[in-house]
């Protein structure tokens, strides 16, 4: 690429963000997705922070507004108008005694990234402004990370559990449609799938009049999500009636992952504003990282997600199983593991790389959502990892492979990682914010 390529995607990847902001936050892309979403805002802050620290600090404290009670930070703010109305109608979170009055929210959360997202916004300010940056920041971080151990961790081993796929932010990845179709289906599903009639779905749907369907979740998974989300909030979005008889409930093991590398930020925040987290949130923590090794499988030499009520390791291949290496706590013999799978031309070692599904898995679709192509994201957090590990060159790859991807297409949601073709919503925000922080990257080095 020549300077002239990389001024011109970080001229549209600014462009992007620019039209996707919404007076106090960033939407992830027009008309596909019209409310703030969780990690979305924070991968968002970490690329704004480049044009404007202002607006990435806005973008977070937004994100803080949606808050409930009990701490949870849930995945999406519906948008004051228009399809805000609609969905806050089906989610209902005002079921719950936790949810805010003032905005409508989903009931469910998403990766935990916004420690990470304080921290990298922190570093663009003067020592003094990051101090109050961080004080304002650390109580919201505190309460929710408090909420993810005593709501998701109930048996205090150190996992936090999902109960939604759409909480672990890869929505439709092999390993969790595999245990959607697994559990129980209400009847009035399995009805639907014997006579065939889940084409019905797409007169409801909204993501297909977006993006070409074959690029989508088929009707089936998406009708399977919903019923999920019906039973949570049949059951008033309140952990101990979910648990109390759940579908399923999975120990994820990149949200676990990003869970981690979220606590070591977190410590970084309270010492640098020289306070004390709170004893048992420190329990937590080294729990958590010791519990992410049980996740571990010495015969695929692979981490998985785990089967909470089965206890069973969920042993299909997906880019969760490489997020440890963003957690970066695992040895580095294990992150050696992980690497060589991530160099293998057979798995993940692909022209336009991190597919989010090995190509060798039967599973593997090169545009089909969750199901192969590269994400932005995921490549920004395990190049992160891969450079705390000192691995710069293979880091290094990923990035310029990334920025490539938007040079040729724009930042689209997702491409092709056998030939860089775009695929799902163009002008996709946390694509460009990423690319952004790709390209300083760059220049640094
Ligand atoms: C999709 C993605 C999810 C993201 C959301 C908004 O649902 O799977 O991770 O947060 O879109 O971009």
């Amino acid at each position: 690429m020549t300077t002239q390529d990389l001024i011109k995607v970080a001229d549209e990847c600014r462009r992007v963000l620019d039209n996707n902001w919404r007076d106090t936050h960033t939407i992830p892309a027009e008309g596909l997705y019209p409310h703030q979403w969780l990690w979305d805002s924070c991968f968002i802050a970490i690329g704004t922070r480049h044009i404007d620290n202002k607006k990435a600090q806005q973008e977070l404290r937004s994100l803080v507004k949606g808050q409930w009670a009990n701490g949870m930070l849930p995945h999406m703010i519906f948008a004051g108008s228009g399809s805000g109305s609609r969905d806050r109608r089906i989610w209902q979170a005002w079921r719950n005694p936790h949810a805010p009055e003032s905005l409508d929210t989903s009931g469910i959360t998403q990766p935990p990234m916004l420690a990470e997202a304080v921290v990298r916004v922190g570093e663009m300010m003067s020592s003094v402004e990051r101090r109050e940056w961080y004080q304002e920041m650390l109580k919201p971080l505190v309460k929710y990370h408090r909420w993810l151990y005593s709501e998701r961790d109930p048996h205090n081993e150190g996992l936090v559990l999902l109960l939604h796929p759409w909480e672990s932010g890869f929505d439709n990845s092999p390993p969790w449609i595999e245990q959607v179709h697994r559990h129980h289906k209400p009847w009035w599903v399995v009805v639907i799938e014997k006579l065939r009639l889940e084409k019905l779905m797409m007169l409801v749907r909204r993501d297909t009049h977006h993006a070409p369907p074959g690029q989508r979740m088929r009707n089936i998974d998406a009708l399977l999500y919903f019923a999920t989300m019906q039973r949570l909030k049949r059951k008033d979005w309140d952990i101990d009636r979910i648990l109390d008889r759940p579908y399923f409930t999975i120990e994820d093991v990149a949200f676990n992952s990003i869970l981690v590398r979220a606590n070591t930020l977190l410590k970084k925040i309270a010492k640098e504003t020289a306070h004390e987290l709170p004893k048992e949130l420190l329990e937590h923590m080294a729990t958590s990282q010791k519990a992410l090794e049980e996740l571990w499988d010495t015969g695929h030499k692979k981490y998985y997600s785990r089967d909470f009520i089965r206890r069973k390791l969920i042993k299909n291949d997906s880019i969760a199983s490489l997020m440890p290496l963003y957690a970066g706590t695992i040895s580095r013999d294990r992150a050696e593991q992980l690497i060589d799978d991530l160099k293998n031309s057979r798995t993940y070692g692909q022209k336009y790389p991190i597919p989010s599904v090995p190509v060798s898995s039967s599973w593997f679709k090169p545009v089909g959502y969750w199901q192969g192509p590269t994400w932005i994201n995921t490549n920004w957090m395990i190049a992160d990892g891969l450079q705390r590990y000192g691995f710069h060159k293979e880091a290094g790859d990923i990035a310029v492979s990334s920025v490539q991807l938007a040079s040729m297409h724009g930042p689209y949601e997702y491409f092709s990682a056998i030939d860089g073709s775009p695929a799902g919503a163009k002008n996709f925000s946390w694509s460009a914010a990423l690319v952004l922080d790709f390209l300083t990257q760059h220049k640094a080095n």
